[in-house]
């Protein structure tokens, strides 16, 4: 009787099949940004399909570091121990940026500008405090993101933190990264992180940083592709020669867009139009290109991040159609693409 009963539990389990965990528990963590809106409404379906966690926004310093002490930890509190209860790890996101940074780091309370010794001991105090609490849940972090210049004369970005302090600016954050947790991997985070030029730009820093002796474990390639672009092979090259210099790579970002934005800004608010075979066709073929070279550098690559659950949630609008669920939380066709 009891065997039955509990074959009877059993069995819609078994309907239901593996989640995206399962199906790559031999080969990588399978991530997920999220928003306080998911831990609420969307619990089962990443339970079931997710065993990382990144905060979309939540962990972000203009988020939760809105003015010189005065924290926002509400938002990341909530994630955060929807993980902890669940007993799901998570990736810090993030800790330097040009972009949602803790700006009034930059100018004093007088208006004055600050010093490089005045904003270092802001951001070691952000990054101190930050990182501390989360320690026990957050097992990497992308502690500087978007560094690196597209293209132009100079290999970095022109930011505020690189005009006040050159690339003091990421050895410090990383040694503060590290002060704070000796155990999390500390990566560095940049899109298009396949194009040659860019590609180059970015190993040559991560090298010569690491060469001089900062803390940084991985590098992140955060994956916001779309369905014209890019050939994986070049994903492939990329990933063979970041694996030179770092022991891991997480993809920290993915989607692939339909850009049925192309031409214009980003579309964020249009519904969901249907798309067309050849579209849907299209962005089949690249999550299975992807996840293919993916698998072969699995030694290396130990997470793989969706960027939103649905495309209710995504940051390029239902339109792009970008994740693996539909804006009803959904699996759609592309899911099975990739669970398998
Ligand atoms: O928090 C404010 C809220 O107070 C205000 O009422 C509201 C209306 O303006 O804006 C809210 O801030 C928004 C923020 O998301 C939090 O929701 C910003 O306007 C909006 O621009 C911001 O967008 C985020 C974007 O980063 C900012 O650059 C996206 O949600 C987020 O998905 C996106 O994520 C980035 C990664 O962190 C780094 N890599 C690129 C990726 C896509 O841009």
């Amino acid at each position: 009787m009891k065997k039955t009963l509990f074959l009877l539990l059993l069995l819609p389990l078994l309907a239901q099949g593996k989640g995206l965990k399962d199906t790559y528990r031999r080969h990588f963590l399978i991530g997920v940004a999220l928003n306080t809106r998911n831990v609420n409404d969307d619990r089962q379906l990443i339970i079931r399909n997710f065993n990382s966690v990144t905060c979309e926004n939540a962990m972000k310093p203009a988020e939760i570091h809105p003015a010189e002490g005065r924290w926002n930890f509400r938002e990341a509190d909530s994630i955060a121990n929807f993980c902890r209860a669940h007993g799901i790890k998570m990736r810090g996101h993030t800790l330097l940026w040009h972009a949602q940074f803790a700006d009034w780091m930059y100018t004093n309370a007088d208006g004055t500008a600050a010093t490089r010794e005045e904003f270092l001991r802001r951001l070691h105090d952000h990054i101190l405090t930050v990182v501390s609490r989360y320690k026990d849940v957050v097992y990497a972090w992308d502690v500087a993101n978007e560094c690196v210049a597209d293209g132009g004369p100079t290999p970095y970005r022109d930011t505020r933190h690189y005009r006040l302090l050159g690339l003091d600016a990421l050895r410090y954050a990383f040694r503060y990264a590290r002060e704070a947790d000796p155990n999390a991997l500390l990566f560095y985070n940049d899109y298009n992180a396949f194009q040659p030029a860019k590609r180059d730009r970015i190993y040559n820093m991560v090298r010569q940083l690491k060469e001089e002796g900062t803390p940084i474990d991985g590098i992140g390639l955060q994956g916001h592709y779309n369905i014209y672009g890019p050939d994986m092979a070049l994903v492939d090259t990329a990933l063979t020669l970041y694996s030179t210099i770092v022991p891991h790579i997480h993809i920290t970002e993915l989607d692939i867009r339909l850009n049925n934005d192309m031409g214009g800004a980003l579309d964020f608010q249009r519904q969901a139009q249907p798309a067309t075979p050849e579209q849907l066709e299209a962005q089949k073929k690249q999550y299975r290109d992807l996840f293919r070279v993916l698998k072969k550098h699995r030694k290396t690559v130990d997470c793989v991040t969706f960027w939103n659950l649905t495309d209710r949630d995504s940051w390029v609008g239902p339109t792009n159609q970008a994740t693996l669920f539909d804006t009803e939380g959904r699996p759609k066709p592309v899911y099975d693409v990739v669970n398998h």
